[in-house]
């Protein structure tokens, strides 16, 4: 018998690999599907990117790094985050460079949680979140935020889930899956309420890069009063469509971070040498890239908003953020793994059910608008007519 962890056997598949693995059955029997599940950008990385990583390779650059990852690198990060946040992390000692994000907010569970911990995880949200704490023994509290609240927090609301066993909070803005941003309001419930109870709080802003219309991003280290509580998480995955790279980041207090790099030092020891010469030549050089990315989603987004918003009882925000819409798709009476389902096998699209995402998810479907305009205009039509059966 094999004798796997319940730890591990607790944590199911993510429903956006189910829906993948569903729809490549039916592409084996032959049929065109369109992918709206994945949360990957479709561009190329930028060319000046790429032959920075390529020069590092003829250049030898193939060997171990510092764990903390590569001085020039380190420097850049803490450059970019003041510019940016007007915070200081020193770089020698409070930033490490991670395989993406994924890894970075790994580690800062592992680093912080004691079996029996709590984690409060605002939902929906990014799937890892509900996860990874439970390979940690730690228990997590879901507080949801309501579309009709438009996925704000209140320090009361915070208050109304606290619970002594809770060590951290997570936040990610702009959200995944919602595409919602935290105001100022928000974030400053959230600092107090972290402070009052001495919480720690991993700021996940993956995202920062693509925001729309007013949406402007913020992030809570605007409270510098907060900065020693917080763990910064950010990665060159989606501000440079560099999802295969595999390199992040995580800034945090010196003695936050000492515990982070142990645990990378176990998992992976430092980051792909050459990627990460390819992540100094995103930050340090020309950003219209990123702007040319995010001018696209933006007219993808107006696409998807209004075609969905054209198809009876589907009711779809416009998201401020990040490249996902969230619709509600409750009026149909299913579930949403039965919605998504539907979908693939009627339109030939995927999508992932909104149970996936934590509480507040079922009702929804996530769409992904990270692929090409034109794609996303067929797959409109075939949703369209697929959801005219349902009703
Ligand atoms: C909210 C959020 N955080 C972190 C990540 C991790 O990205 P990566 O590990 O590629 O940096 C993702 C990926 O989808 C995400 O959606």
């Amino acid at each position: 018998m094999v004798g796997i962890s319940s730890k591990v056997e607790s944590i199911p598949f993510s429903s956006i690999r189910r829906m993948s693995e569903l729809a490549s059955e039916l592409e084996k029997e032959g049929r065109h599907i369109i992918h709206l599940e994945l949360g990957r950008p479709d561009f190329d990385t930028p060319s000046h990117i790429k032959e920075a990583a390529i020069k590092a390779l003829m250049e030898g650059k193939v060997h171990y790094t510092s764990n903390y990852g590569i001085t020039e690198l380190r420097h850049a990060i803490a450059d970019k985050i003041r510019t940016t946040l007007g915070v200081e992390y020193d770089p020698a000692s409070e930033i490490i460079v991670t395989a993406g994000g994924a890894e970075a907010i790994y580690l800062a569970f592992a680093s912080l949680l004691e079996p029996g911990d709590k984690v409060m995880v605002l939902t929906p949200c990014w799937p890892n979140y509900l996860h990874v704490p439970k390979l940690m023994n730690a228990g997590v509290i879901e507080v949801e935020l309501r579309q009709e609240d438009d996925y704000q927090i209140t320090k009361r609301r915070l208050e109304e889930f606290y619970d002594p066993a809770v060590k951290l909070i997570v936040i990610n803005s702009p959200c995944n899956p919602t595409g919602g941003i935290l105001e100022t309001e928000s974030l400053e419930a959230l600092k107090e309420f972290a402070l009052e109870h001495s919480l720690y709080v991993i700021s996940d802003e993956v995202y920062e890069a693509f925001t729309y219309d007013t949406g402007k991003h913020l992030s809570i280290l605007r409270f510098t009063e907060i900065k020693d509580r917080v763990i910064l998480v950010n990665s060159f995955s989606k501000t440079y469509s560099m999802t295969g790279w595999r390199v992040g980041y995580v800034a945090a207090e010196a003695m936050v971070a000492r515990a982070m790099v142990k645990v990378h030092q176990n998992l992976i020891a430092c980051s792909t040498s050459f990627a990460q010469a390819g992540a100094l030549a995103a930050l340090t050089g020309p950003q219209e890239c990123v702007q040319e990315m995010k001018k696209e989603y933006e007219r993808r987004m107006n696409l998807v908003v209004q075609g969905l918003n054209e198809i009876p009882v589907v009711r779809c925000n416009r998201p401020k953020g990040a490249f996902y819409v969230f619709p509600s798709v409750d009026a149909f009476g299913m579930e949403s793994s039965e919605v998504s389902e539907f979908l693939l096998r009627e339109a030939g699209v995927v999508t992932v059910p909104g149970s996936g995402f934590g509480k507040g998810g079922e009702g929804h479907i996530r769409i992904s608008y990270a692929a090409s305009y034109s794609d996303l205009e067929i797959a409109l039509e075939k949703i369209a007519i697929a959801f005219q059966k349902l009703r």
